[in-house]
Order: C-alpha cells, then sequence, then structure tokens
C-alpha cells in the first residue's frame, strides 16, 4: 500500500485539518510528518470546534491510528494541555495515538531562542509563532537535539546539558532564561508523554504498508513556508513539501501514492514576508472579515489576497500533486468579480516562473473573473453550482492542469462538496 499525502500550496492555513477529518475514514492511519505546535488545524463538526496543534487531525473519525512521526518537534507542555483538553471533551487518545521515539522535543529554552531570535533580527524579523520550532530544528540539524525516545532513560543530565548550551545562547542575546514554573510544567509534560506507546515509527509505519494499511499524511504549514522553497527567510524550519513526508516518516519515494493538494480559493499569510497579491485596501479587509482570517494558534490577522497561480504552479510542480481541494470558497460569495493572478511583471518582463527574489519589484498580473454571487454555504452538490463558480473552477483546471477534486464550502465538516464531474 501506498502513502497519500495531504498539504497546503500556499502559506499555511489552507484548510489542512478540515480534510484531513473528512478524508480519515478512507484510511486506516492518519500522520504528521513534520512542524510541530506552530500549527493550528481547525475541525468543526456537530456545531463543535477543535483546534490540534500537534496531534494528527484523524482522531476524531473511530479508533484509527494516528500516528506523531519523526519528523515532528515536539513540545511537551503544549502536547500535554492539547491531549487533556481532548479527553476533557471525551476523547481518549491513549489507545490510537503513537509518537515517535525519533521526534526531537522543543525544550522551553527553545521558546526563550525563538523568542530572542526575534528581536535580534529587528525589522527582519520572521513573524514566528514563538513556540520555538526554529532553535528546535537548529539542534536537530547541529546534533544537539534531544528526542523522544530520549525521555526514556538519564533524561535530567541530556536535559540539563542541553539547557546549559541554550543559557549561554540565551545571556548572548542578554535574555532571561526559563522560569521555573514553566520549566516545571515542561517536566510534566514529559511524564505525560510516557503514558502513550514511543514506538519505532520508521518500522511501525512501514510494517502497517506492508499489512495492507491505507496512509493519510497530514501537512503542516504550506508549500511556501518550505525552508527550501518558500520565501525565505521567511519560512518555517522544515521540508513543508512532499518530499518531507519520506524524511519526516521514513518512508521511501516510491511509497508515496496521491498527493492532495490544498489552497483557498483566494490567499493569505501570518508573519512577515513577501506577497506578490497582497491587498491592503478595503477588499483585503472584505477577504479578512468574511473568511476569518485570525489565526488559530496566535489570533494574529493573516494578511489577505487573491489567489497566485504564479505560486500555486510552482507548489504544484515541488509536490508532484495528483489532485486539488479549493477551501473557503464561500468567502468569495459576495464579490461582483474576482481577480486571480495569472503570471507577474518582473522589471517589466512578463513571467510565469516563481522567481529567486519575490520583493516590490514584482508586480502581479491579473485576470477578472465574475463573481457567483450565491450563498454556496448551504450547497451540498456540485449540481446547485452556479455558473460562475464553475467558470471559476474550468479556469483554474485549465490553468493548472489538474482536477479540482473537492469544494469547500463552509468550515464544517458537512459543507464539503466532491465532485463527480472532473
Ligand atoms: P489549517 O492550518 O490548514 O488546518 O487551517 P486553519 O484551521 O488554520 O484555518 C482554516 C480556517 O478556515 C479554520 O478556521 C476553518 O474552520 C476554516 N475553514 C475551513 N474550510 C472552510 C471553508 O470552506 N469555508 C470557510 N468559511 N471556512 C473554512
Ligand atoms: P498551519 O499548519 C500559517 C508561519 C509563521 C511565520 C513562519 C515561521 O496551521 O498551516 P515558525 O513558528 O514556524 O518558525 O514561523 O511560518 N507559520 C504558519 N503560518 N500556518 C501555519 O501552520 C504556520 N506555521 C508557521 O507565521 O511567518
Ligand atoms: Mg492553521
Amino acid at each position: 500500500m501506498k502513502v497519500d499525502v495531504l498539504l497546503g500550496l500556499q502559506w499555511g492555513d489552507e484548510g489542512k485539518g478540515k480534510i484531513v477529518d473528512v478524508l480519515t475514514p478512507a484510511y486506516d492511519v492518519v500522520t504528521r510528518f513534520q512542524g510541530g505546535p506552530n500549527a493550528g488545524h481547525t475541525l468543526e463538526f456537530d456545531g463543535q470546534k477543535y483546534i490540534l496543534r500537534s496531534i494528527p487531525s484523524g482522531i476524531f473519525q473511530g479508533n484509527k491510528i494516528n500516528i506523531i512521526g519523526n519528523g515532528v518537534v515536539l513540545d511537551p507542555a503544549l502536547f500535554k494541555a492539547e491531549a487533556e483538553a481532548l479527553a476533557a471533551a471525551g476523547r481518549r487518545l491513549e489507545d490510537k495515538l503513537y509518537i515517535s521515539k525519533k521526534a526531537h522535543l522543543i525544550l522551553p529554552t527553545h521558546r526563550l531562542l525563538d523568542a530572542a531570535n526575534e528581536i535580534a533580527k529587528g525589522d527582519a524579523r520572521v513573524g514566528t509563532t514563538g513556540k520555538g520550532i526554529g532553535p528546535a530544528y537548529t539542534d536537530k540539524i547541529a546534533r544537539n537535539g534531544l528526542r523522544v525516545g530520549d525521555i526514556l532513560s538519564d533524561f535530567e543530565r541530556k536535559y540539563n546539558n542541553a539547557k546549559a548550551k541554550h543559557e549561554i545562547q540565551l545571556a548572548a542575546l542578554a535574555h532571561p532564561t526559563v522560569p521555573p514554573d514553566v520549566e516545571q510544567e515542561w517536566w510534566q509534560g514529559v511524564e505525560y508523554l510516557k503514558r502513550f506507546r514511543l514506538v519505532d515509527s520508521e518500522h511501525f509505519i512501514n510494517n502497517l504498508l506492508d499489512e495492507g494499511k491505507n496512509i493519510l499524511a497530514e501537512g503542516a504549514q504550506g508549500t511556501l513556508l518550505d525552508v527550501d522553497f518558500g520565501s525565505y527567510p521567511f519560512v518555517t524550519s522544515s521540508n513543508t513539501v512532499c518530499a518531507g513526508a519520506c524524511t519526516g516518516l521514513g518512508i521511501a519515494p516510491g511509497k508515496i501514492g496521491e498527493v492532495i493538494g490544498i489552497f483557498k480559493a483566494y490567499c493569505t499569510r501570518v508573519g512577515s514576508g513577501p506577497f506578490p497579491t497582497e491587498l491592503k485596501d478595503a477588499t483585503g479587509d472584505k477577504l479578512c472579515e468574511i473568511g476569518r482570517e485570525f489565526g488559530s494558534v496566535t489570533g494574529r490577522r493573516r494578511r489577505c489576497g487573491w489567489l497566485d497561480l504564479v505560486a500555486l504552479r510552482y507548489a504544484i510542480r515541488l509536490n508532484g500533486v495528483t489532485r486539488l481541494v479549493m477551501m473557503k470558497s464561500d468567502v468569495l460569495d459576495d464579490f461582483d468579480t474576482i481577480k486571480v493572478c495569472t503570471s507577474y511583471r518582473i522589471n517589466g518582463e512578463e513571467t510565469s516562473d516563481f522567481p529567486f527574489e519575490i520583493d516590490e519589484n514584482v508586480e502581479p498580473v491579473y485576470e477578472e473573473l465574475p463573481g457567483w454571487k450565491t450563498d454556496l454555504t448551504r450547497i451540498s452538490s456540485e449540481r446547485d453550482f452556479p455558473p460562475a463558480l464553475n467558470h471559476y473552477l474550468d479556469f483554474l483546471e485549465e490553468r493548472l492542469g489538474l482536477p479540482v477534486r473537492v469544494v469547500s464550502v463552509g468550515a464544517d465538516r458537512e459543507q464539503t462538496i466532491t465532485r463527480r464531474r472532473v
């Protein structure tokens, strides 16, 4: 069997959590492969809303196996808070959640280093989520990291060693060290982790594949935040592209099946960094307001703009996307016309390639399409799509060379329309 990968094609928050939850019944296993609690994946069903950060979005559908893969960075304190909130809502995870022993730990001092690094960058700050993601991955690559499996033996010594190194760095940045209550909470998280099945996930996952199990890998962040291919340095510290699923789970490239790419019918970005189609006007405010574009983790206002096909084609290519899912279509319900960026003009020359540098010289070239002026949130079948929505989809499919298989028309699980036509 193969691993299907579902990932974001923009700057994150495309609606990955919702679609993973919708697709989970077709899979035996759901697994995260990169990122950490910088993610905020929202699911809505039965009038309830849940936001998941480190736990895969497959945990609400029956007793499917959920795995936190080796490519993830895990903060035990935040994990405990997340798992306990779910337990309080009647969702016990112990029997269905597995955690890779090779996943790296986010220490309290990583969070502080994240903050200190941002302060040191001044105006050039990335606008991180402040969850210690960059410093934790830095330690992983620099071979200083601590892994989940480390908590099982002699951990206090390993922790104190790592903390001492971080304190030198913090002192150099004139940043205070970790308060005792925060550290204590983190240690409670470490103890809490021990009640879960800590596994050699690369063996576990490959054995599941050998047994014929279907696996869905859930991406976090989005392709334009990828550390290699995103708008560097305004990116996250992991490979968010499909290849990240191979290293983040321990599966061979040939084991990848479908690659499901998710995009919003428009575009958003949270934090700093270039965003060619950003609208800093009333239209941008309207998208933000109707789309409720505020970060699920940080509450920060997301920057909004029109759909960018240059960036989307780039993302499709990097990931080998085989099918597309269009999210938040209903947010465009009330627009007379909708713009779509089809190319960039850079120093007078038009290009459809995503450039090395995205700066103020990159000017989006738009085509304008008619809006559908219809309330999509109540539509449950493709048959009822207004002609202008079909036209929008046809236009995108033609420009992207791929079918849009699913159209999302609201935040609820039920507001998801699978298209048979394509
Ligand atoms: P993720 O990080 O990719 O899982 O996405 P987020 O959960 O951070 O952000 C997506 C937001 O849009 C959440 O608040 C969802 O509840 C909401 N959402 C998802 N799909 C739709 C949709 O089709 N329409 C509307 N209006 N909201 C949606
Ligand atoms: P989900 O999975 C949107 C952004 C941050 C910042 C940059 C680096 O919910 O789509 P980091 O804390 O990772 O070092 O921040 O990446 N960012 C996200 N933006 N959605 C996310 O996750 C994000 N995770 C990180 O805003 O610009
Ligand atoms: Mg999110």
